[in-house]
């Protein structure tokens, strides 16, 4: 492997986290309703699938987020893969704001769910298990139901937007 940084010790935040940069994901928002039935959406990328059979993912949220209560109480949630096209979506979900729905296109599943439109896949989720974690809460949930479609997925690389290069 060529390197771009000699060993950095992991005590150097920022090194590691241009280290982790280089792990490609795929984005997602993760929403669920707050106890008062409104719809909360926080953009992440540390979904992630854990097994099949039961059908389990996780994902993480970080416990500064003014959003965290919501997450910890709620019994469901949802996972929306972005596509291509959605890269505003992205950075309208990483913003603190509490009025985030506005001018967002999104329907309620049968459990009051908000589920965004346009997304490529959905996953429904009952949560399963809650980690608290270093500075993040990992949460697992079973997927309850899922629709997706073929269309091309939005990627997050080295701390950008990124699109893949042939998604057929
Ligand atoms: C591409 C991308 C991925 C992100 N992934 C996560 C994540 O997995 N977990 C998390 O807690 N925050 C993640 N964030 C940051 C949150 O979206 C952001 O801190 C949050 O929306 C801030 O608002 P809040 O404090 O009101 O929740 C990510 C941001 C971006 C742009």
């Amino acid at each position: 492997m060529s390197t771009t940084s000699a060993d950095a010790p992991s005590g150097d935040l920022d090194q590691l986290r241009r280290c982790l940069g280089r792990f490609a994901t795929g984005v997602t928002v993760v929403t669920c309703a707050d106890a008062a039935g409104g719809p909360c959406g926080i953009t992440a990328n540390s979904f992630s699938s854990v097994s099949l059979e039961p059908p389990l993912v996780l994902w993480s949220i970080a416990k500064v987020s003014n959003s965290l209560q919501a997450y910890l109480d709620a019994e469901y949630f949802a996972i929306n893969v972005l596509s291509a096209e959605q890269e505003d979506i992205s950075s309208h979900f990483a913003r603190t704001d509490h009025t985030r729905f506005s001018g967002v296109k999104y329907s309620k599943s049968g459990k009051g769910v908000p589920i965004l439109a346009n997304t490529i896949a959905c996953l429904h989720c009952r949560t399963n298990e809650v980690h608290d974690c270093g500075d993040h809460y990992i949460i697992i949930g079973e997927v309850e139901s899922h629709v997706f479609d073929d269309n091309a997925p939005l990627l997050f690389f080295r701390g950008r937007y990124a699109q893949v290069a042939n998604s057929e």
